[in-house]
């Protein structure tokens, strides 16, 4: 591959259509069950040659590009250095831009959708052309949903959710997504189900080994919007810690429901929530019904 001038990758977002989670790990992971989606929000990442010496540096534009760090912290920038450093080369020169549409701090997987594209972007740049297993392991290494931000479409993750089965998935989904105001931490969501497990006597060897849900997994297959609307209320392990530590959500959901969708569930760690249309005319008739209903910030629809 000939090193270019410049490289947009464009990555979408995720929604967990399933979301089990195991008990802590003594790493402090969990083990998953977690069935991805990939849904048409997408972020841009554009790597382009800095000056010898200029070393990573990084902008971003779009919705809630202000609360993006633009240090080493930014994933992105660490995936830049992290294939850098696998191909020998200690200190990479490059300029990255994220052009942000997927929501920041959402539970949507954009900053592991930026790592991954920053990955393709600086490979393609740099013309490095690192096998697509190498990739994968770089992107475990950068974050637990950076794998399926890489391979896109559906996918189940075991392990922390690196490791990944992609899933025949056919039809299509029509999406509402209500975007909140401020982020939750991840880890924050995962101790708080920890903590409410334990509350409730059913931590440590009381939680079942997390397990995909076939009827999830029939539902994708055969692209039946109504049999995986059913299953997505208890869809999601993480939702009643999302709803403790938020529990304004629990009005965004029911605010969903009542405009007209067909079922509604926190998206991953939140506190985005996702909600099924059955049609794209319903679906944004739901997401104008969930924009006026006072209960988020703003609506789209995929
Ligand atoms: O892998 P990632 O850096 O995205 O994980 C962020 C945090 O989410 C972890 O530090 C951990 O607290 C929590 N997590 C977890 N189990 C997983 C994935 C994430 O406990 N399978």
């Amino acid at each position: 591959m000939n090193p270019r001038n410049a490289v947009t990758v464009r990555v979408p977002a995720k929604v967990n259509v399933q979301l089990a989670v195991g008990p802590p790990r003594p790493d402090g992971f969990h083990d998953l069950a977690n069935v991805f989606l990939a849904v048409a929000l997408h972020d841009h990442v554009t790597a382009t040659p800095a000056a010898p010496g200029a070393g990573v540096s990084l902008t971003c534009e779009g919705p809630g590009a202000e609360q993006v760090p633009l240090d080493r912290t930014n994933l992105a920038a660490r995936a830049a250095e992290l294939l850098a450093a696998h191909h020998g080369r200690p200190a990479p020169d490059v300029r990255l831009h994220i052009a942000k549409d997927i929501p920041v701090a959402g539970g949507m997987a954009g900053g592991s959708a930026d790592a991954a594209g920053a990955l393709l972007a600086c490979d393609a740049l740099w013309g490095t052309a690192t096998p697509p297993a190498a990739l994968h392991e770089l992107a475990a290494r950068l974050g637990s949903d950076v794998p399926f931000s890489l391979l896109g479409g559906a996918a189940l993750g075991t392990g922390r959710g690196e490791r990944l089965t992609p899933l025949p998935v056919t039809g299509t989904f029509h999406w509402v997504f209500a975007l909140a105001d401020g982020g939750l931490s991840t880890p924050a969501v995962y101790r708080e189900c920890d903590r409410l497990r334990e509350a409730a006597g059913e931590a440590g060897q009381a939680v079942a080994e997390p397990r995909p849900d076939p009827a999830v997994l029939d539902a994708l297959r055969a692209g039946d919007a109504a049999a995986l609307a059913a299953r997505l209320p208890a869809a999601n392990d993480l939702q009643p810690a999302a709803l403790s530590l938020r529990p304004a959500l629990a009005d965004t959901l029911a605010a969903g429901r009542a405009a007209g969708a067909l079922a509604g569930l926190v998206s991953g760690s939140g506190p985005t929530c996702a909600f099924r249309a059955p049609g794209a005319a319903t679906a944004r008739v739901v997401a104008e019904r969930l924009a006026a209903s006072g209960t988020c910030r703003a609506a789209r629809t995929t």
